[in-house]
Parts: C-alpha cells; structure tokens; sequence
C-alpha cells in the first residue's frame, strides 16, 4: 500500500523531532500502522533557518495555506503553536477533508469545541496526544484505559518549565530569572514564558485532561490559575522543613457541587511519588473509582518526547481512517452528545488546607490577634512554625498550616490578618493538598 503523505505545519523543536522520529523509526512504524507515513510537504516561516532535521526529500514552503490545500497530503501536522493562525489553518484542513494531528495546547483548550465539530460534520479526526504532558501518553490512558471507571479527581505537574524551574531553586538555591532563561535555551518554554510561569499553559492542559476525564465541554476560560512568581526560596525551604514540596499542579475534581479546575502552587507531601518528579518532568496522578490511583510520568517537553506523542497520534489516525466515523474514539472521550455541561466551581467555594506565612512584631499578644481571626472563620490550624527575626524591623516570621477550609474563609482571614498593626506586609497563602 502507498504510504500515507502528512503535511507538517512548522519545522521548530517539535516538527524538526516529528520528522526525525519518523524517519528513524520508519520500519516500526509502517509494521504497526499497515503502511508507510512519510512527511512529503512542510511549512516554516523562515526557511533559511537551520533545522535538527533533515528535510532533503520533503516540499518547503514559507505559506502554510499552500499545505493544507495540498490535494496529496492526508493528514496535517499543526505544530506552529499560537491560537490565531494555527485555529484558521486547522479549519481549513478539516474543511478540506484532511485529518489533523496537533500539539496545540491553547488551540484545543479555547476552540477545541468548535474544532471537534467541524471535524465531526467532515468525518475527520483531530488528535492531540502530544498537547498534554509531552510525550506520556495521558489522553490514551483517561479516554480508553480508564475508560471503565468513574474519575473522581486528578492532579498533575503539567508544565516542565515550571517544575524545571522549581527543582532547581530547592536544589541548587538558583534564581528564578535564571533557571527560567536556561529551559528557554533547552527548548522547554512556550515562547512567551509568562504563559509557563503564570500557569497559562498548565490551565490550557488542565482543560483538556478535565473534559476527557469528567465528560464535560473545554471550559478554558473558567479555571482558576495562579504562577509560582511568588514563590521564593525561604518558602520552599520551610515546606521542606513541615515535610513537604511544592509542586506546580493543575487539579480537576468531581464534587457533589461542580467542578473544580484549578491551577496553582501547592505543598504536597514529600512522601507521595509526585512530588518528588523532578526538572522538566511531568506527571499525573488519576483517581478513578475501579482501578484507585494511577500515576503516569515521562517527559513533559522537549523534540523527541513530543515527537513521540505525535507519531502515536498519526498511527492511531493512520488505522483508523478507513473505519466508519461513528466506530472510532470520541475526541473529548465521550459521545458528543452525552457531553454534560457541569457547573464549574467559583476559587471561593473549592476547599483546600493552606499554608500560610507571615512576619509579625515581636511582642506579646500576636499570635492570640491571629489564630483568634481564624477562629472567627472556622479555620483549624494544624501546624506552626515561628523563626526568629533576624532584626526587629523585619519582625518574626509565622508560618501555619491549616486544615481544609473554604477558599473563601481564607480570604476573609487574610485581609483582617493583614489589617493588623502588628502584621507587616502581606500574608503569603501556599494551598496544600494531601493527594491520599
Ligand atoms: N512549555 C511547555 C512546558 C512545553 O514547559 O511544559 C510542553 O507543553
């Protein structure tokens, strides 16, 4: 049989891997997919640049437009990245009839409803293995491993570049901005970093793993999402000394009331196996109600790893493309039509233990001042710490961590705390989860 002739949108990090793994494995691959796959045009913006791949038999072009409209070509790759171009792009190859594979993370977390479709009404697939976690393969695992359980929760350190940049100021006490600047030069950081370290990308993945999981539509604009700009190293150093880490985690949860989608720094006890995925690792950890929890770890970024993700992605739609449109996997894991719009829970209805850590004057009567305002909000405290100040400007610093309590009764205590005269400064809120 003729192999299958794919067009690649972008030849950067992850396309210059696609076509590396492609041609290195090509044996393996054509025994499992019944044919050959060959890359035969592909798109960069600028062609003069060096590549990590060889492109010596593939068709290059600076317009993109010019692949998708390529009568040859079956299925195309999007791996330029972007919302804008690549959602028009994508559109246009549905509307050509042709499969699309991609890694695009924000494309399908914002207009992945409207993209699954326009697919559905063409009878084409849009895979997107490779836009969650790199190269482990979570979507198989939640939408057909799993797919005999009830989901109840998951929680995952989605963003390498985040955790990259985590690992290393425990480990080596580094700067943020320099840790930041060397997974930009490994290849790791989107190419606006703030969407790394402001949780952007993580809340973009953390939709989609949500939807495949609980049967529900991408809800990309309702997750709550916080960075770890904030976090600095005394408070990695004093999480360790409670017996703790602090992860970067993306956490979807089934409650009785809704769905909580949330993005944000969080201490994780050092003895759970996710939290000691380190660099640019990524993990997630499901909690299903037949199988109890499973964890799935690889590497979360990179050419190879993501590379890895899209090749599964094309073999999958290789097998699949001459099978009835209605006999393959739902894109979002269940039916179309059973899609539930669950409500999404408000930050001040989720709940949550707390760390939290303030500097205080050294006199009498402060500590009472506090945990007498945490009272009045129903928050228990579980642990305290208290340092000694180094001078009296800079007052002694308290840290507490407390036990699960509504976001929104936090808070509320945090603004009296912080209203305080003894208080100085702000109070830095850490949320804990015991993942058990
Ligand atoms: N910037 C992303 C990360 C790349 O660091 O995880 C993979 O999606």
């Amino acid at each position: 049989m003729n192999p299958v002739k794919v067009g690649l949108l972008g030849l950067g990090t992850v396309g210059g891997g696609t076509v590396n793994v492609l041609a290195r494995n090509a044996q393996e691959i054509a025994r499992r997919a019944g044919r050959g796959i060959v890359v035969s045009h592909a798109s960069a913006r600028d062609l003069s640049r060096p590549r990590i791949c060889d492109t010596g038999d593939i068709a290059l072009t600076d317009d993109p437009f010019r692949v998708v409209e390529e009568p040859e070509v079956a299925i195309v790759v999007e791996l330029i990245g972007g919302d804008t171009l690549s959602r028009e792009l994508v559109t246009r190859a549905i509307a050509n009839g042709k499969h699309v594979v991609t890694a695009n993370k924000a494309l399908i977390a914002k207009y992945g409803n409207e993209i699954f479709a326009a697919a559905q009404r063409q009878g084409v697939m849009v895979a997107f293995e490779a836009a969650v976690a790199g190269g482990i393969p979570i979507i198989k695992a939640i939408r057909e491993g799993l797919a005999g359980n009830r989901i109840e929760w998951l929680a995952g350190i989605i963003n390498g570049t985040g955790n990259f940049i985590l690992t290393e100021m425990r480990d080596k006490g580094r700067e943020f901005g320099e840790v930041l600047a060397e997974a930009q030069r490994l290849g790791y950081a989107e190419a606006d970093p703030t969407f790394d370290v402001e949780g952007i990308d993580a809340a973009h993945k953390l939709t989609i793993l949500a939807a495949i999981a609980f049967g529900i539509p991408l809800r990309f604009d309702r997750v709550f999402t916080e960075g770890i700009g904030n976090i600095t190293g005394s408070d990695v150093d004093y999480a360790g000394q409670l017996g703790y880490r602090i992860k970067h985690l993306g956490i979807a949860r089934r409650t009785t009331a809704g769905i909580e989608l949330r993005v944000h720094p969080t201490l994780i006890p050092q003895r759970r196996l996710i939290a000691n995925v380190d660099g640019v690792m990524n993990a997630v950890l499901v909690q299903a109600d037949a199988v109890g929890p499973t964890l799935y770890y690889g590497a979360g970024a990179g050419a190879d790893p993501t590379a890895s993700a899209v090749v599964a992605d094309l073999v999958d739609v290789v097998r699949a493309m001459t099978s009835d449109p209605e006999n393959r996997v739902p894109h979002l894991a269940f039916q179309p039509d059973s899609l539930v719009d669950l409500p999404i829970l408000p930050m001040e209805q989720v709940e949550t233990a707390c760390y939290l850590r303030m500097r205080a004057a050294d006199r009498p009567g402060v500590l009472a001042e506090v945990t007498r305002i945490m009272g009045d909000h129903g928050i228990s405290i579980e642990a305290m710490l208290q340092k000694e100040p180094p001078s009296e400007e800079e007052g002694a610093t308290i840290i507490m961590l407390t036990q699960r309590v509504l976001e929104g009764n936090v808070n509320q205590a945090i603004e009296q705390i912080q209203r305080l005269d003894a208080i100085l400064g702000r109070v830095t809120r850490i949320r804990m989860e015991s993942l058990g």
